[in-house]
């Protein structure tokens, strides 16, 4: 039995090693709070699915997804932490643009280690899309 749990975490960390060098890392509670952080703070401009309005443009579809693969998590995360909501940047807590940007990922199929988002990372190493 030892051999075999073993085995099995040997293979799994053989065949997660290149995600975990650049990939993405988010949890699903971050997802869920997430989703409700940008109802309340977001919808109103970026649609309730993420489908942009005449206020502001779609987070989701082939245009977003297309400007940000290659990009840093740290790139998403600085950007909606230091202009979003354009009224009143900052004004959230880091832990609620965390899982704005998990919540962000998610949604376009950006999938990741299942680990925290965590604004004190390092997210410059995180690429999105790979
Ligand atoms: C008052 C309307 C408004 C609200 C509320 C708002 N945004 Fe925006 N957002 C905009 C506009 C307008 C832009 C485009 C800015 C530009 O192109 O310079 C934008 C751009 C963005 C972008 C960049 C899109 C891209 O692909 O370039 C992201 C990400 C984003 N917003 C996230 C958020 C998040 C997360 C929230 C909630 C915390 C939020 N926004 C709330 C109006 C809004």
């Amino acid at each position: 039995m030892k051999i075999e749990l073993a085995t099995v975490a040997l293979f799994a960390g053989l065949v997660a090693a290149p995600a975990l060098a650049a990939g993405v890392s988010y949890t699903s509670a971050q997802v869920s709070s997430g989703q409700s952080v940008y109802q309340r703070n977001c919808a109103s401009c970026h649609g309730g699915s993420l489908e942009g309005t005449n206020d502001a443009p779609a987070l989701s579809g082939s245009f977003f997804v297309d400007y940000w693969t290659g990009k840093s998590v740290a790139d998403l995360y600085n950007y909606m932490h230091d202009f979003m909501p354009p009224t009143a940047p900052s004004s959230l807590e880091e832990a609620q643009y965390a899982a704005l940007a998990a919540y962000v990922l998610s949604e376009n199929g950006f999938t990741g280690e299942d680990a925290a988002l965590d604004p004190a990372g390092d997210l410059e190493a995180q690429i999105i899309g790979e």
